[in-house]
């Protein structure tokens, strides 16, 4: 052994006993803490959980509105941009009537005429409008403006109150309009594991 190679493996072997050395007589190193974050709750999640399952209402939140109630929150809200009593304005076309319309050549879409599930549009309302300020509603706020849609467009008396129970039974006029597409080449097999 030249002697560099002599001197290089003297320091190898050193560095190895210092290393068992140090390992065998401390404590492996602690992880590091940064101190960031905190383990998330249910309460933390509940502000963004908004899903609604529309067909039947799960997950409405509670409060309620009624139909006079909605008339002023959609004064102040809406009416800029869809115009009074929800007949169209500088943004939108009209949000009343066109039922029965879709069997027709000249279908208008609003919802009472297309809507399927009154909780449509309590989800719609709440998550997007006014486009402008979108989630910026209370529940009772929602609630009510919907029930004046609602109302505008002869699915509800004037007198109604929409709350988490009464805004699912409210039926819609094209509940069953709708088709599954069963066309051939549509069909996707749901696969939740081990897919292809
Ligand atoms: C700044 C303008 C603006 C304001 C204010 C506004 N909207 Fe809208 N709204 C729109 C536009 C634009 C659309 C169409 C959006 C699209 O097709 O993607 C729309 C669509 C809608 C629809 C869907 C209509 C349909 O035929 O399906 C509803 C319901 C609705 N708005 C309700 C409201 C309510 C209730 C308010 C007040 C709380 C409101 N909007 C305030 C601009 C506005």
């Amino acid at each position: 052994m030249r002697s560099r190679d002599a001197l290089l493996a003297t320091v190898l072997i050193l560095g190895a006993a210092a290393c068992v050395t140090q390992t065998s007589s401390s404590r492996p190193p602690e992880r590091p803490t940064v101190g960031f974050g905190h383990p998330i709750s249910e309460a933390d999640v509940a502000p963004w959980n908004i899903d609604i399952r529309t067909t039947d209402g799960r997950g409405l939140p509670s409060g309620r509105g009624s139909v006079a109630q909605g008339k002023v929150v959609y004064e102040a809200k809406c009416i800029a941009c869809h115009g009074p009593e929800a007949k169209g304005g500088a943004m939108y076309g009209t949000m009343v009537g066109g039922i029965g319309s879709f069997k027709t050549n000249s279908r208008v879409v609003t919802p009472g005429s297309m809507y399927p599930y009154a909780p449509i549009l309590f989800d719609y309302v709440r998550r997007s409008m006014p486009m402008d300020r979108p989630l910026s509603m209370t529940a009772d706020e929602v609630y009510a403006v919907s029930a004046y849609i609602l109302h505008l467009n002869g699915l509800v008396p004037a007198d109604a109150v929409l709350d988490q129970a009464t805004l699912p039974k409210v039926q819609m006029p094209n509940r069953d309009g709708f088709m599954l597409d069963d066309r051939p080449d549509t069909r996707a097999v749901r696969c939740m594991r081990g897919c292809k």
